[in-house]
Formats: C-alpha cells, sequence, structure tokens
C-alpha cells in the first residue's frame, strides 16, 4: 500500500517573481501571466464582510441626514496639483504616497489620497459660497495612499468624509467632534478617545515654527534620519514621530499652544469648554500636528483605548480656514474629518458588535418543466412589485433540490409552479409552518401570500 504523504499541507503563496515570467502565448507572442490577486494592498471586500459595511454606510447616512449633511461624490481622479497644492509639498502623501502619472492626453493626475482637496474645488467651481452658510456636505468612497501595507493599513481604504465650509465659530469644531462620536458610538464603538491640540493660525504659526525650528536644530544630532530631513521640509511633523529618538526630543519642544494668538486661544478655550459640555472623552495632545498641510487651529484624531489589537487613528480632522483661498477661491473658514472606514470594521470586528441583520427573503419560488420556468420569471417580478422578497433557484431543474433549498433559507411559504399549474395559470402555495398547501389563482396569489406572512410575523413574535 503507498503510505500517505505526511506533508503539512501550507497555503498557496503565489511568488511574484516566479509569475513575474513571461509566459509564450503564440509563436511569437509572450504575454506577462495573470496575477490573480489585486495589487499589494488592497483587497477585495466579500459578501460575507458586506453586513458590517452596510451597517456602517447606515450609521454614516443617518448621521448626516440628521446633522443636516448633504452627499456630494467627487471623481477618484483629479489633477495632481490640487493634491499638491492642498495637502503641502512636504508631506508624506504627496511625497511618498500619491498614485500619480500621466494621461494618454498628457494630464498629470493622481488618484485622491484624501476627500478635502477635491471638496474644497468642488465648492469653488459650483459657486457653493452663495448657499446658506454653513455649507455641510459629505461622502463615502476609496482613497489611494502608496503606504506600507500591514493590518489597518491599506493602499485602497474608505473613508466617510464630512465638511462644514464658510463658518469659524469654535461651536461647529465641536460639533464635528459630537459627530464623529455619534458615529462610533452607533457602530457600537465605545471605548474611544479623542486627542485634540490646536496647530495656531496663518498669524502665529510662522513664529511658533521658527522657534520650534530652531529648538529642533539644536538637537538634530539625536534625530531619526528622516526627521532630519523632516527638519527642512515639514518640522511640524517631527512632533508626532514615533521614534523613541525623536520622541524624546519632541517632549521637550516648545508647543503651539504656549504661542497662540489672542484668537487662535480663545477659538480653543471655547471648544474645550464646548467639549466639556458635552462630556465628551478628551485630552490635549500637544503633540498632535496631523500629516496634511491645510490644517490651522483645531486639529483632532480618534483613537480606540482597547487595551487590546493594534493602535491606530480611527479617524481624523480639523479646521482648514486657508485652504479654499489658497485654491482661489473667497476666505472661507471650514472643518472637517474622516473615519477610516476599514479600521472602524476591524475595530466593530475586534469588540464583537453584531452587525445589523440584512432582511432575507421569505418565499421561495419553485418551478418544474420549461413552461413553468418562463411564467415564473414573470410571477418573481410581480411579486418583487408588490413589496415580496423572493428566493428562488432558477438554474436548477429538480424540484427536489428546490425544495431542499426553500427548507435551509426557512422561508415561511414555497411557491411551487409545474407543468399543470404553469397551463392552468395556478400556483401551489405551501405554508411552511403549518405543512398545508392549497393552490391559488394568480389573482389572489399576492393577497393570499401576505397573509400568511403576516401570520407567521406574529407566531414567532409570539415565541
Ligand atoms: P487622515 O487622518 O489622513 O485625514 O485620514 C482619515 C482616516 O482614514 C484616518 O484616521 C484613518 O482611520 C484612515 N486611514 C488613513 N490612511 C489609511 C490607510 N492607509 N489604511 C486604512 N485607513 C487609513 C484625512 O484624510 C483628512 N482629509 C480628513 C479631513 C476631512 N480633514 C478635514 N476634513
Amino acid at each position: 500500500m503507498p503510505r500517505k504523504s505526511k506533508k503539512k499541507k501550507t497555503t498557496k503563496k503565489i511568488s511574484r517573481k516566479k509569475l513575474a515570467k513571461k509566459v509564450k502565448v503564440g509563436r511569437d507572442v509572450v504575454e506577462e501571466p495573470i496575477l490573480l490577486q489585486p495589487p499589494r494592498g488592497m483587497r477585495d471586500i466579500l459578501p460575507g464582510e458586506q453586513s458590517y459595511w452596510n451597517h456602517l454606510r447606515q450609521v454614516v447616512n443617518r448621521a448626516a441626514r440628521e446633522y443636516g449633511f448633504q452627499r456630494i461624490d467627487t471623481p477618484i481622479l483629479e489633477y495632481a496639483n490640487l493634491f499638491i497644492r492642498s495637502v503641502g509639498r512636504g508631506t508624506d502623501i504627496v511625497e511618498k504616497e500619491m498614485y500619480i502619472f500621466s494621461t494618454k492626453g498628457g494630464d498629470k493626475v493622481a488618484l485622491r489620497p484624501e476627500f478635502t482637496a477635491s471638496i474644497a474645488r468642488a465648492y469653488i467651481q459650483h459657486g457653493m459660497n452663495v448657499l446658506p452658510k454653513p455649507v455641510k456636505i459629505y461622502s463615502i468612497g476609496s482613497v489611494y495612499r502608496y503606504d506600507r501595507p500591514q493590518e489597518g493599513r491599506y493602499r485602497e481604504h474608505w473613508q466617510a468624509n464630512f465638511d462644514i465650509l464658510g463658518e469659524q465659530d469654535p461651536i461647529l469644531d465641536a460639533q464635528i467632534i459630537q459627530l464623529a462620536h455619534r458615529i462610533m458610538l452607533n457602530c457600537g464603538i465605545k471605548n474611544i478617545q479623542f486627542q485634540v491640540n490646536t496647530i495656531g493660525c496663518q498669524q502665529c504659526r510662522p513664529e511658533y515654527k521658527k522657534l520650534l525650528e530652531s529648538y529642533l536644530e539644536s538637537k538634530k544630532h539625536k534625530l531619526c534620519q528622516q526627521c532630519r530631513s523632516r527638519l527642512e521640509t515639514n518640522p511640524l511633523r517631527i512632533l508626532d514621530c514615533k521614534e523613541d529618538k525623536c520622541y524624546q526630543v519632541s517632549s521637550l519642544a516648545p508647543q503651539s499652544i504656549d504661542h497662540l494668538c489672542g484668537e487662535c486661544r480663545s477659538h480653543f478655550k471655547n471648544l474645550l469648554e464646548y467639549l466639556d459640555e458635552l462630556e465628551l472623552p478628551y485630552v490635549i495632545n500637544s503633540k498632535l500636528v496631523r500629516g496634511l498641510d491645510y490644517y490651522t487651529k483645531t486639529v483632532f484624531e480618534i483613537w480606540s483605548t482597547e487595551k487590546e489589537g493594534k493602535k491606530y487613528s480611527l479617524g481624523g480632522g480639523g479646521r482648514y480656514d486657508g485652504l479654499i483661498e489658497t485654491l482661489g477661491g473667497e476666505k472661507t473658514p471650514a472643518i472637517g474629518f474622516a473615519v477610516g472606514m476599514d479600521r472602524l470594521i476591524l475595530e466593530m470586528q475586534r469588540v464583537s458588535v453584531r452587525p445589523y441583520l440584512e432582511p432575507k427573503p421569505k418565499v421561495f419560488l419553485a418551478q418544474l418543466g420549461d413552461l413553468a420556468k418562463r411564467k415564473s420569471l414573470r410571477l418573481f417580478s410581480d411579486l418583487q412589485k408588490s413589496g415580496i422578497m423572493v428566493a428562488e433557484s432558477f438554474g436548477r431543474g429538480s424540484l427536489k433540490s428546490q425544495l431542499r433549498l426553500a427548507d435551509k433559507l426557512g422561508v415561511a411559504v414555497t411557491l411551487i409552479i409545474g407543468q399543470k399549474e404553469a397551463l392552468e395559470e395556478t400556483v401551489i402555495v405551501k405554508d411552511m409552518a403549518s405543512g398545508t398547501q392549497e393552490t391559488s389563482t394568480r389573482e389572489k396569489l399576492i393577497p393570499l401570500v401576505k397573509k400568511i406572512l403576516k401570520n407567521a410575523v406574529y407566531v414567532s413574535n409570539k415565541k
């Protein structure tokens, strides 16, 4: 007897190198093989995960309605210089992470690495400045960053993004944080904390930046390689470098909070009073600067306080009072934030949130024979039109296997059309709970099915 191989089963890993070999197709034609996987850092969201995504989308859409936001959809692709000017040349996003390329027509474009720049562009382009203020808009969509992929960090991720344009009052900063909190709670994520900071405005930040630069310059030898070059391009970002040695340097660095102009100081003070009033869980993190250059005054991030699991921000945002003007619009104060939907879903799964249940069909439509098959397609559509969700298995010929499926799906009613019923324009209606069945005419069918379904709901509620 041949001995069974004791070789361990290993998951099939596709070697890119191996697959990169050219494949000879015809006599002269050589083609690259097809990699049966999406590009690195991107993934499919399979049907089994969709209940979480639907749950989250419902929460986001509902919160948007309740807080008076209207939806806007902008293209995934924009002219690259929109992001370069908005997000900033010295940022990681623009320097390292943007998917940027030239079209066949020679336009330099980029996959959106975030939403705010597109929102600002659309606000100016469509003259939204004439709308009653504040203008509240939100988007849901995918975002692209060529970062190093790992758990919770993807090259394609999804954001729900909210922006309020046209008002300066700190109450809006508080309202946007309250909205972010609401979204978290409605997703079943309770253990979170907001980290808030203020990074000043065009008036007070230059002075602070000079002070910070000269401090960091004196400690240059203690900084990591990347932060040494950040000293030239984006010194503020050194404050939130996670390297130990940089952390030690930045702990003693001057803080923006101590160098604010009167307006920024009172803006931040008012915001904190609102947050206290709302009893929102927050801490001041004087090192929080965010990785996008357009921010002024308030910046914030949302972090999970669960002990286990990877630490990353679930969302973040801030005020950007100068962006619209930088892009050529009129002076327009604004504030916004985005939640990372992929990360929110990981968090929901981590804390064992049960997503909303999707409604399931309560009726199964079975058919036998060619004529019955033709009739059932029309009947299926009639039932749907009258609001009855129906499951079917039109591809299966055997009645037995269709009935087995109906049983497995746990429907309340099974409708059967055979050759005889098809000719007589009738349908067999089987009440699955009682096992009784009767033949109905097409005219009486829908009221009869609705009656059985109503009764089934009553019985299941009574149980
Ligand atoms: P952001 O902090 O860069 O802000 O991104 C928002 C959220 O998206 C993050 O807090 C995180 O949850 C998620 N996220 C970011 N990068 C990744 C990634 N590679 N993989 C998975 N999730 C990720 C912005 O994008 C701003 N535009 C938000 C804003 C709106 N500010 C004002 N208005």
